[in-house]
């Protein structure tokens, strides 16, 4: 870990992307570490959440520790009181911050502030926990990673970009099928784009699903519409409708291809009415994954 803050895939050299899947795997197996033991962790939330909260505060608990939940409506991150005191008053109180934010630069804020670790819970830009998860579930249903080919379908959005940058950490092909203005922002792409050069892995954006799915071994969606989008509900819903997942676009995919969403899935938008149910579905594995990528990430800052 590049600090003492996970907000990005990229605080993860490359290959402590790998290191990081393989621990998150031994503590679903082994157990996890007391490392919480008469500790605290503050759960920000600004938006809404059932995973991520819970798989945190039952981690925390797990190790231990004790979770203090603090909604927007509680605290008014930035609002009743600027991010900076809200940060240097947790820093006095509790041992860890667990952060979901609408802007990201909230999360920076939080970190620079702060001498104990900050870990984000998903931003505007990046859903790195989720995407640790991920790759833990990528794993366990094909058995490696290094050379799997993932399609992405869908808004080039937080996921994408923090799936983008794990998958090409560790090797795997990674293919988005996203309308032009909708594609994963630069600087993760571009920072995606050298760590696919130095695995030798592929790293493509294209703008029809059907190419993207072709062969894949993982075809992958998230909501056309996120925490922060509503405004755009209508257009974004026109722009994406020949993007929705079916079973007759899983059928192009590998025989053996898995299906995943990081939830919540809004049937008949971005999956059609069946697809969390179809043979293929790995989305529930995946949602408890997010608790032991989370416990990894939680007992590499903590020892670290
Ligand atoms: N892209 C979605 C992910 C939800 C877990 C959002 O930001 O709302």
């Amino acid at each position: 870990m590049k600090g003492k803050d996970f907000l990005s895939i990229t605080d993860l050299e490359p290959d402590e992307v790998s290191q990081m899947v393989r621990k998150a795997s031994e503590m679903k197996i082994d157990g996890v570490p007391r490392l919480l033991e008469g500790k605290s962790v503050a759960l920000i939330f600004e938006k809404p959440s059932l995973r991520t909260r819970v798989s945190f505060e039952v981690g925390v608990q797990q190790m231990g520790g004790n979770c203090i939940y603090l909604s927007q409506a509680d605290i008014g991150l930035g609002v009743r009181e600027p991010v900076v005191d809200v940060a240097r008053v947790l820093d006095r109180l509790v041992d860890v911050i667990v952060a979901r934010v609408f802007s990201h630069e909230s999360l920076e804020t939080l970190a620079e502030e702060t001498t104990i670790p900050v870990i984000n819970a998903l931003s505007d830009l990046a859903h790195p926990c989720q995407a640790l998860g991920d790759l833990l579930t990528m794993s366990e249903a094909k058995g490696h990673l290094e050379g799997l080919r993932v399609a992405y379908v869908g808004d080039g959005n937080n996921i994408a970009s923090s799936l983008a940058l794990g998958c090409a950490s560790v090797g795997t092909d990674f293919v988005i099928a996203a309308p032009g203005n909708y594609h994963v922002p630069s600087v993760a792409w571009e920072e995606a784009r050298r760590r696919a050069f130095e695995k030798e892995s592929l790293l493509e954006w294209v703008e029809d699903p059907k190419r993207a799915v072709d062969g894949a071994d993982v075809v992958y969606t998230d909501v056309w519409i996120s925490m922060g989008d509503e405004r755009e509900a209508d257009e974004r819903r026109k722009v994406f409708s020949k993007f929705q997942v079916t079973e007759d676009l899983m059928g192009l995919a590998d025989d053996q291809a898995v299906f995943m969403h990081d939830m919540p899935a809004h049937r008949g938008e971005e999956v059609s009415e069946n697809m969390l149910d179809h043979h293929s579905s790995v989305v529930f594995a995946q949602a408890e994954n997010r608790l032991h990528a989370q416990n990894a990430i939680m007992a590499e800052l903590l020892s670290g």
